[in-house]
Formats: structure tokens, sequence, C-alpha cells
């Protein structure tokens, strides 16, 4: 999709468009997903080290001028900042933001659900790996996953478009697998199984991953032999599947993989304001230094411009370039999910 910014669309060094901005408003959450953070938290930013929402809202103006015409609000947990409602409705306001969406843990009061509603949110995707309290719990270390359940049915209930994200993790919750895709034929909803990807804030080691997503395919097909292969939309980072006469459908998306790189439309901006043109890379640049240094906004342009134009052309060039540090120090909070 492209804005009504078309003059100044905005290509990368490999060709490929930039159109889709993924928020990490805050590194903070109120649960714990191994796969995420240790049991005692990450080293967690302080308030003056985060994008102030005006400093947030400056660069949105601007990307949105280069094209940018998706964005979806990610954390940490989003809804741990204070106000992220009227903030939220103000993005959706920028000229040139055609989509706004907000992944969440499902933890927060469900009448965020009506807010996000009336803001016209275009989709909510739900972080939940498995359907069992006890699993829930060990996964997460915290015992929400009745308040999560209820947030998925108000979800439903309210007519949002509606995505589960499932991390699949080997020690955890492969028999979650299957009952998460009958879940499917019942509701309208997509389930997305991700790889995991190395990203857990030293909360455990990394070794790479068994069930990529060959593997969840393959123990799907199984369960459902007729599974039907739906069309991926042009830039989608998931293979898409439907149970004959289900409601809802499956995504597989590879993270780990990274077979989806040459279609990548996507930008990060991590709570600390560093810009990352690929998951896997180290913050490039600090725009809020940048910004609080008293950069202009055709300063601020051209630095954006300069830095796509250096774009890794997967994410394997990406992690090439890091430092030695190892990647399971760094956490999908702090990236920005
Ligand atoms: N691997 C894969 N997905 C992850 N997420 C968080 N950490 C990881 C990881 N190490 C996912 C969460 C959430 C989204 C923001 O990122 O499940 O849905
Ligand atoms: Fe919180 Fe999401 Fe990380 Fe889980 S994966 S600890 S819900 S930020």
């Amino acid at each position: 999709m492209v804005n009504k910014y078309t003059l100044n669309l905005l290509f990368d060094n490999h060709g490929r468009q930039l159109n889709y901005l993924r928020l990490a408003v805050t590194d903070r959450c109120n649960l714990r997903c191994f796969y995420c953070m240790p049991e005692e938290g990450l080293n967690f930013s302080k308030k003056s080290q985060i994008l102030t929402y005006e400093e947030m809202e400056r660069l949105i103006g601007i990307l949105a001028k280069l094209g940018i015409s998706k964005i979806r609000i990610t954390g940490g947990e989003p809804f741990v900042r204070k106000d992220l409602v009227p903030f939220m409705k103000t993005v959706s306001e920028i000229d040139g933001i055609d989509r706004l969406s907000i992944t969440t843990n499902g933890t927060g009061p469900l009448k965020q659900i009506e807010d996000l509603k009336t803001m016209g949110i275009h989709a909510v995707n739900l972080s939940l790996d498995c359907l069992d309290r006890e699993r829930f719990h060990k996964i997460t270390r915290r015992d929400e996953f009745e308040q999560v359940m209820s947030y998925y049915k108000a979800l439903l209930e309210a007519g949002i478009n509606t995505k589960i994200n499932a991390v699949v993790m080997q020690e955890h919750n492969l028999d979650d697998i299957i009952p998460m895709c009958e879940l499917t034929q019942q509701d309208n909803v997509s389930v997305r199984f991700i790889e995991e990807m190395p990203f857990n804030g030293g909360s455990k080691g990394y070794t790479p991953i068994e069930w990529n997503h060959n593997k969840i395919l393959a123990h799907i097909k199984k369960a459902f032999p007729n599974l039907i292969k739906l069309t991926d939309e042009k830039n989608s980072t998931s293979y898409n599947y439907q149970i004959p006469g289900a409601k809802g459908s499956i995504g597989i998306i590879p993270s780990y993989t990274r077979t989806i790189c040459g279609t990548c439309d996507r930008i990060r901006l991590t709570p600390k304001g560093e810009l990352k043109t690929c998951l896997y890379q180290n913050g490039s640049f600090s725009f809020r230094d940048f910004m609080r240094d008293g950069a202009t906004d055709q300063e601020i342009e051209n630095k954006f411009k300069e830095l796509f134009n250096q774009r890794a052309k997967d994410g394997f060039e990406a992690e090439k370039q890091k430092s030695s540090e190892s990647s399971s120090f760094e956490s999908m909070a702090t990236i920005g999910g």
C-alpha cells in the first residue's frame, strides 16, 4: 500500500520499497516470557532515555512524507506506557498514515478494546503461545492466562481483525500447535506460529532451532492433510494456510530461517529512538540524540534516506555486521517486537 506521498516513494539500496514502521514505545513489560527476557527483567531504560510522544510524532510525520503508510505499535508491552491511547489517536490522524496496528500481550483492561475500535485500529496482534493456564504460567512466569483469554474473546466480539502470535518452543508448547490450529476452525482469527529467535535478553542460551517453519508445517499437515495454501500478500512475513471450512487461517513466520527478507518493507524504531533497518541489525543511529542536538526536519529526512541506502540485503548479512556480542543478550523488548 502506498500513501498519498506517492512521489516520494522510498526504496532501499536493494530496490525494496519501505512503507512500514514498527514503533516500540517502551522496553518494559509486565510479563517475563522466557524467550524474551530473564525472570528479573532487563536493564530497563529510564524515562529520559526513551523518546517522548512528541519526538515520535515528529519522526512519524517525516517518515510519512517519505512514504511510510503503515505503523505497528510494539514494545515491550505498549500498554504499560502511560497515555498510549491518546498518542495512538494522534498517530492515526497524521497525514499519510493509513494503517495503525498494535501488538499486545492482552493483560490490559478490556476497556482498551473500545478505544482501539473507536480509533479505527487496523489489527491487533495478541501474543499468546499456548492454550493452557499452567503452560502459560511457565512460559510468561505470570498467572495471566484467564485475563488474556478474556481479552481475546473481547477482541473477536468487537469485530477487530485479530491475530495470535505464538512462538514455537520445543521445550514448552509443541502440544499446543494443533489445538491452536483448531481454534481457527471456530474463530475468525489468524494464528501465526513464529520461529524462536535468539533475542531473549540473556534469559537462556540459544541453540539454533529444530522447529523451523518446515517442521511446523509438516506437523500441522499431519493433523490436517487437506490444509489449503492461501495466497500470501506481497510483503507478507508469513506463509499462510487454511483448514478447509475454517473461519480463520494459520500463518507460519520464518523469523529465524529468514526466507522472506527479499520483500521486507519494514523499519524499526527502538524505544530509545535508534533506527533498525533489520531485526538482526545493531541499532545503527540515534534519532533521539540527533533531535535533542537540534537537527532540523530536513536533516532528519536526509539521515533517514542515507541509512535506508545502507540496508543489509537480508537478516544474515545484518547479523554478520554486528559486533561480536552474542545476540541472545538482546531482547525483543529492546529491539521492538
Ligand atoms: N523469538 C520469536 N518471537 C519473539 N517474540 C518475543 N521474543 C521472541 C523471540 N525470542 C515475539 C512475541 C510477541 C512479539 C512482540 O515478539 O511473541 O508476539
Ligand atoms: Fe512482554 Fe512480549 Fe516480552 Fe512476553 S514477549 S515478556 S509479553 S514484551
